[in-house]
């Protein structure tokens, strides 16, 4: 049975929740869920734009059944190649022989290689500036190279003045319902799988993103309709100023993340001492145990925090196995412009503070603040100085930062 929802008078959302989904893109944890979003456009053509998971393949056909009312597909417009999108593009091609498939040039090349020669000559490719009439619609095609892969298109829809953004503008987490972004209290139960979302798939690409951002100031757009999450059609400058934001790598909150790992609760207690003298200053703070909480809700607040502490025993004569992890994989999404303070825990060997550092330190715009803070197996009397030290350091940053 269909489970679909109208967008406007031509557009019907044809995409499809998943809670069943453990890990998207095999690492990503979504315990509330995703969407992968397909919509069709019913014109005196009709249009396709992208497919869906694997996961979801039985209600994205029956919803694109329902929506075409007995018509076929005339174009499927592929906009991005990563399977969670394209999984079922074979099929549909399959399903429907006379559907011309439009992509750019480098999704053409990607046809052929998660598919088959067969299937890429069916494409026609089209580039930035290419409009295609539908018959009241024009639309018009739009390079996003590297949101989030080098083929990626969006689409700009001139007649109703939508773009169709590709990964652009997602977000984790199931719609349950609400395809609309002002359906949801979307600042309080939504923003934060929005981050984690744009930071750990797209995040290292904010160069490109500023760049689709631009493009996008000069349309009058006035609905965005994303691959996965929320259709926006009110306050498209709430989710615009976030990604500006995030792109540029400007931290959304003042406040500190302090993100530890602790084999027996030590360098725990240090770090909850070093939190405590930063709350009685009034500065914002969140904690993170990198061995309990996965990765990318650690990469999503590293992205929204302006000040991040990492604290950590030396293990194995190098950083602790969780905390290193940690921070390849926020090096490796290129975050810039942050302030960051070192704690280290040794009980022979206490190296771990120039270690982390050796990590973090090639980053961008990366500047440290106050002297590392050393102990020995547990925090003393003798180490209160040095975190005082280190929370004043910290808030006298935050202040300088405010004024
Ligand atoms: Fe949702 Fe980059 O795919």
């Amino acid at each position: 049975m269909y489970c679909t929802r109208k967008i406007n008078a031509d557009y019907t959302w044809v995409g499809a929740d998943c809670r069943r989904l453990a890990l998207f893109e095999g690492v990503f944890g979504v315990p509330d869920g995703v969407s992968f979003n397909s919509y069709l456009l019913t014109d005196e053509k009709t249009v396709l734009f992208d497919t869906v998971d694997n996961a979801v393949r039985t209600t994205f056909r029956e919803n694109v059944t329902h929506a075409l009312a007995g018509r076929t597909p005339d174009y499927l417009v592929v906009h991005h190649m990563e399977p969670d999108h394209a999984a079922e593009m074979a099929d549909m091609a399959r399903l429907y022989p006379d559907m011309t498939i439009l992509c750019s040039a480098a999704a053409k090349n990607m046809i052929a290689q998660f598919f088959d020669a067969e299937l890429a000559a069916r494409v026609t490719v089209v580039k930035e500036g290419d409009t295609l009439c539908t018959g009241r619609h024009t639309l018009r095609f739009i390079a996003a190279p590297m949101v989030h892969w080098p083929e990626v298109l969006m689409t700009y829809d001139e007649t109703d003045k939508l773009l169709l953004s590709a990964d652009a503008f997602g977000s984790f987490g199931a719609l349950n319902g609400s395809l609309f972004a002002d359906e949801v209290d979307f600042d309080r139960d939504v923003l934060d799988e929005a981050r984690r979302y744009y930071a750990n798939i797209v995040g290292k690409y904010g160069a490109q993103v500023q760049a689709v951002l631009q493009k996008a100031a000069g349309l009058d757009v006035q609905m965005l309709l994303p691959l996965h999450g929320h259709v926006w059609r009110r306050d498209l400058g709430y989710i615009l100023g976030k990604y500006d934001l995030w792109s540029r790598y400007e931290p959304e909150t003042q406040g500190v993340m302090i993100a530890y790992a602790s084999v027996y609760g030590n360098t725990e207690n240090a770090a909850n001492i070093l939190a405590c003298r930063l709350a009685e200053q009034g500065i914002r703070v969140k904690m993170y145990d990198v061995s309990v909480t996965p990765s990318s809700y650690v990469v999503s607040d590293a992205f929204r925090y302006s000040h991040l502490v990492f604290a950590a025993p030396t293990y194995n004569g190098g950083v602790f196995i969780t905390m290193d992890e940690l921070l390849r994989d926020i090096a490796s999404h290129g975050l810039q412009n942050r302030r960051f303070a070192l704690l280290e825990n040794g009980t022979w060997a206490p190296v771990t503070a120039r270690q982390m550092a050796a990590l973090i330190e090639p980053l961008k715009g990366w500047q440290q603040v106050g002297a590392p803070v050393t102990i020995r197996s547990a925090a003393h009397e003798a180490q209160m100085q040095a975190v005082e030290q280190l929370a004043a350091a910290i808030s006298g940053d935050i202040s300088g930062e405010k004024q």
